[in-house]
């Protein structure tokens, strides 16, 4: 299983996804992130996920930003868009129907159907990442349980 999770800026959110999913996931499952913008290419994740996830044992802070692009539908099996504008984004960039069908909301794995958004915490202080980082951690295990 080959899993993209995607936001953004790919500092806050996505980074956080992916250290929550490659915890849980089996070994041999590939689990990467990346930004609809290519604002924050090559950057470190933000300091308040590195925070975060450290206090949660899990360590982020070698994962890179990048923007997401159109070989990425090939290579993935499922993107998991953070909120409804990636979603939105991502199936705007999806080359076809097939791509298309691999965009879901990531919080539609714990609330299914509700159209949940994981919201963008740029702008605010350290809570909102912890809101972020419980909203994902439930996601990810609903997933990883039904998978
Ligand atoms: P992310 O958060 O999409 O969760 O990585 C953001 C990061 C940067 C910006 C917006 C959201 N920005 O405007 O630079």
């Amino acid at each position: 299983m080959k899993i993209l999770m995607v936001c953004l800026g790919n500092i806050c959110r996505s980074p956080l996804a992916q250290g929550i999913m490659e915890l849980h996931a089996p070994a041999d499952w590939r689990i990467d992130s990346a930004g609809t913008s290519g604002w924050h290419e090559d950057e470190r994740p933000d300091t308040r996920s590195i925070l975060i996830a450290k206090e949660r044992g899990i360590a982020i802070d070698h994962q890179r930003s990048r923007q997401v692009n159109e070989e990425d539908f090939e290579t993935f099996d499922i993107i998991f868009a953070m909120d409804s504008s990636n979603y939105t984004n991502l199936i705007r960039l999806a080359p076809n129907e097939a791509a298309k069908a691999k965009v879901r909301l990531i919080l539609n794995e714990a609330y299914p159907g509700e159209n949940r958004q994981v919201p963008d915490p740029y702008t605010g202080g350290q809570s909102g990442f912890r809101h972020v980082y419980e909203l994902l951690e439930e996601a990810v295990q609903s997933f990883i349980k039904k998978y």
